[in-house]
């Protein structure tokens, strides 16, 4: 079969209808969909990464590097609203890439969103663990540090082991998460909705107490003068840090995707589904950068190169604050578990959708009779989240994942400039605003972004992208179902 055969959305769209009757549930509407997007956006990349890009790349200026970053993000929603209202159906970035471009390019977006939602799991349970630790230790329940830190860290290109065994906390908590995932997101639905409440509840509530005790003098100069370690000749701050910051805490803003993983479970999805993704993004943008501006007012940026950033800015305050500490503490907890529950469900459907092509083993397709959940998708990514989470550094993960979506985004924008030209009668409920712009700009600004990143993360991503390539020729291409 060719390398570019297509799947006709006519068949997508049919698929998906066919499906719901035997095996997915169409509960979710646009207050739901709209609460699993923020609920996977807002997670460790703005209760840790940003305390940690503050310190190390861009100082208090790193509510640029938001600004920055959600402007990429918003040209690609738009771009990824459009196709979502074009093919309504689980699988997200994979399933439109089939439907337009064939069967190889879905296939490297698939295996691109694989390091996205793979190590977006990892790193999110990683952050976990460092809140719950720190939870832990203000009971004076003191756990070993080789238990709860991660056996390797990243100096440049190689792996340097760190004498720690493992990070259990992290992986005790994707278990737990996919747990509850197995058990059907119908009941599971509902209470992530409850915790993305508390979970902004609590931002907004931190945003409010940082600005009220801020001291400015924490705020200048906005953007530190570039430093250059004399060691290593690394340069830090100054414009260039700002951008390089954006690219990383680019991570903080995964998650609007989401909402398209689960459009076939959406009702009215193709207004719904749109709708969903640019509002939680809207909200999370506005949420980011008034965070950025509060806790870089509470402390000094330098300080917040810890696992638990937001709590250090909270501390540093004094007494006044003391109350909101385990607030602080116990909503990040319980927030990014609700991260981890979106992100492990999004990878889960992208399984299921790509099974069913045979382009995965059949395993993968496999609905439980009674929960109707994907079973052993959900199992397969907890395992692989888990071994990563366990054994690698928030740092490392978070720039595997931004790198891994700005590729996935530019692919998007490629799709819809692909689409307007080649079909440009087929019905679209969300059009692109200016696609003629957007689009284009969109990859642009997201090759950009990836430019920035360190070097070494680009090496890590061509060996995933190779690997994925021998996938495909050796498994994927002989096996896929033809249409
Ligand atoms: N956006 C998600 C987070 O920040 C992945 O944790």
């Amino acid at each position: 079969m060719s390398l570019f055969a297509k799947k006709p959305i006519s068949v997508l769209l049919a698929q998906a209808n066919e499906d719901n009757e035997s095996s997915l549930r169409r509960g979710l509407g646009p207050v739901t969909l709209t609460a699993l997007g923020i609920g996977a956006i807002v997670g460790a990349g703005i209760f840790v990464v940003t305390g940690q890009a503050a310190a190390q790349h861009a100082g208090p200026a790193i509510a640029l590097s938001f600004l920055v970053a959600g402007v990429v993000c918003a040209l690609a929603a738009l771009c990824y609203a459009e196709l979502a209202s074009m093919i309504p159906v689980s699988g997200s970035a994979y399933t439109y890439a089939y439907a337009t471009m064939g069967q190889v390019f879905a296939w490297i977006i698939a295996w691109d969103l694989m390091a996205e939602y793979l190590f977006a799991a990892a790193a999110v349970s990683v952050g976990w663990s460092g809140y719950f630790v720190g939870l832990l230790e203000s009971m004076g329940i003191h756990i070993p540090t080789i238990l709860t830190q991660a056996p390797y860290i990243a100096e440049g290109h190689a792996l340097v082991a760190t004498g720690a065994l493992i990070n259990l906390p992290a992986v005790c908590i994707i278990t737990i998460v996919a747990l509850v995932l197995l058990l059907g997101v119908g009941q599971s639905g509902a209470l992530n909705t409850a915790i993305v409440v508390l979970k902004v509840s609590v931002v907004v509530l931190v945003i409010i107490c940082g600005l009220l005790y801020a001291n400015p003098d924490n705020w200048t100069p906005f953007i530190p003068p570039i430093e250059t370690d004399a060691a290593t000749q690394v340069t830090r701050y100054g414009l260039p840090g700002v951008f390089a910051a954006a690219s990383i805490i680019f991570f903080a803003y995964l998650g609007f995707d989401t909402v398209s993983t689960a459009a076939q479970e959406a009702r009215d999805a193709q207004r719904t589904v749109p709708m969903a993704i640019l509002g939680s993004l809207a909200i999370c943008t506005v949420l980011y950068i008034a965070m950025c501006f509060a806790i870089t007012g509470m402390a000094p940026y330098r300080i917040l190169n810890v696992p638990a950033p937001i709590y250090t800015a909270v501390d540093n305050v004094g007494p006044q604050l003391a109350w909101l500490k385990p607030v602080v503490t116990i909503t990040a907890t319980v927030g990014l578990a609700s991260t981890l529950f979106a992100l492990l469900y999004g990878q889960s459907r992208i399984f299921y959708v790509m099974a069913r092509d045979g382009l995965l083993p059949p395993v993968f397709a496999r609905v439980h009779p009674k929960n109707r959940t994907p079973w052993a998708g959900t199992i397969i990514t907890a395992l692989v989240a888990g071994t990563f989470g366990g054994l690698f550094p928030i740092g490392i993960l978070a720039e595997m994942v931004s790198i891994g979506t700005l590729l996935a985004f530019a692919m998007i924008c490629g799709a819809v400039i692909y689409l307007r030209v080649t079909q440009p009668d087929t019905p679209r409920a969300f059009k692109t605003p200016l696609w003629r712009v957007t689009a284009p700009l969109g990859i642009l600004s997201c090759l950009y972004l990836i430019y920035e990143l360190p070097q070494a993360t680009f090496v890590r991503l061509l060996v995933w992208m190779a690997l994925g390539l021998l996938v495909y020729f050796a498994y994927a291409r002989r096996r896929a179902a033809s249409f």
